[in-house]
């Protein structure tokens, strides 16, 4: 039985009076019969620490997470020691809270899925070395998670979807468009070629002060830009989408940011107010730069579709787009990828937004996911390392930007 010691920061071994209360605090079913896989999944790749039981037929049995976004906002951004920090001090008890939501007893689990790869290494080493110690205590096989992979599969476990589907990852870290042929088949169209757009939304929300805003003071930066955007004019002013010219699915977000940035200093000194201070034109910018940011992606997206067709890599009718990742709880992201599938003859699929943000639940269905296929299942966990940085399947971009595919002209009206 695996108990963290707070103050030396390591695992321990515990009296038997301390297992005996532990195993008591899951309050499980002695007896119970259970038929189905069960995985805890249990996720430390940016700033939260999640954990979850999923059961094979997609049934979430517990789940707990601790969100670090508070204290990230006050640092103006992720600082990654004071996330290994948190992730140390939280582990424990989000584990021990989705086990015990679970009213099943660790023993039952089939297997411990984590993710391990990619993300920042202080922050995936936590989670990596907690789990290898209840891997070890518990004596369960060990699924290394791709947190990528995961993000592509949830919609699986929400809606009846089929290989293949493409898969369009927007997050604070990531983003990339994907044809998922397999549980860990996948081929990669395209990615940014910089920053993330959540990133990019990040930035122009710490340079707009919003975190001094009354009414988004608690929020992620891509989730106050959208709040106040509802409340602007996205015609204030205009910034040309970028890679213009490149016609392949590539994505590039730091010109935006950039081009913002120079619009916001414009703006402040007409309205005689230095950084720091809300400027009245905030809701302006924001619903100008989510716009922008909407029409790149679904452009991009756009050309992915028509390419997959074009090869025969996915069905000319009823095609899945799958849209996940924080920024795919973006409902202005998610209207405009709407008209998109309406013009091409596609199905537009988003996990509900709490699954797009990451989350427990994602890496243990990952893991009933490959429990089922066989994939990837650990006995021996010896010479396990996480890694920060790790591409998602074959990168077949090059391909893609040399078909030239010319994206027909959307109006992008909500
Ligand atoms: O998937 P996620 O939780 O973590 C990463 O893997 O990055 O995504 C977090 C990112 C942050 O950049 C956050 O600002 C953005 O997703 N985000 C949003 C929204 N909610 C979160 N962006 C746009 N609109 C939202 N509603
Ligand atoms: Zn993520």
């Amino acid at each position: 039985m695996l108990i963290l010691n707070k103050t030396a920061g390591v695992f321990f071994k515990p009296s038997k009076r301390k297992v005996y209360e532990f195993l008591r605090s899951f309050n499980f079913h002695p007896g119970t019969l259970f038929l189905h896989k069960i995985v805890l999944g249990i996720e430390t790749s940016c700033d939260d620490t999640a954990a979850a039981v999923v059961d094979e037929t997609g049934n979430v049995l517990g789940e707990a997470i601790h969100s670090q976004t508070e204290v990230h906002l006050k640092t103006g951004g992720i600082v990654p020691a004071v996330a290994q920090q948190l992730h140390r001090d939280n582990i424990q008890r989000i584990v021990q809270e989705a086990l015990s939501a679970s009213r099943i007893s660790p023993s039952d689990l089939s297997a411990i899925a984590t993710t391990i790869k990619p993300g920042l290494a202080l922050s995936l080493g936590v989670g990596l070395s907690f789990s290898l110690q209840l891997v070890g205590q518990l004596k369960k096989p060990f699924i290394p998670i791709h947190h990528m992979e995961a993000h592509a599969l949830t919609i699986r476990l929400t809606n009846k979807v089929e290989f293949p589907f493409l898969v369009l990852l927007i997050s604070g870290g990531h983003c990339l468009l994907a044809l998922v042929q397999g549980v860990s088949d996948f081929l990669l169209l395209g990615k940014s070629l910089d920053i993330a757009p959540g990133d990019m939304l990040d930035k122009v929300a710490r340079r707009l002060s919003l975190i001094k805003h009354p009414e988004c003071s608690t929020m992620s930066g891509g989730k106050a830009i959208e709040h106040l955007a509802k409340q602007g004019n996205r015609f204030h002013f205009d910034i040309k989408p970028p890679l213009h010219r490149a016609k392949n699915c590539d994505f590039s977000f730091t010109g935006l940011q950039q081009l913002t940035n120079k619009r916001i200093m414009k703006k402040e000194k007409e309205e005689g107010i230095e950084e720091g201070q809300i400027l009245s034109s905030a809701a302006d910018i924001a619903a100008t730069v989510q716009h922008t940011m909407a029409c790149h992606i679904v452009k991009r997206t756009h050309r992915a579709i028509l390419f997959c067709k074009q090869r025969d890599l996915l069905p000319q009718n009823n095609a899945v787009l799958v849209a996940s990742g924080g920024v795919a709880s973006n409902f202005y992201v998610r209207r405009a990828l709407e008209i998109l599938t309406n013009a091409t003859q596609c199905t537009l699929l988003c996990p509900p937004p709490r699954l797009c943000t990451d989350n427990g639940i994602m890496i243990a269905w990952n893991g009933i996911e490959r429990l089922r296929a066989g994939l990837g299942i650990l006995h021996d966990i010896e010479g396990i390392r996480y890694e920060p940085k790790c591409p998602l399947g074959v990168d077949i971009s090059k391909e893609v930007g040399e078909a030239a595919i010319k994206v027909p002209q959307l109006k992008i009206e909500i």
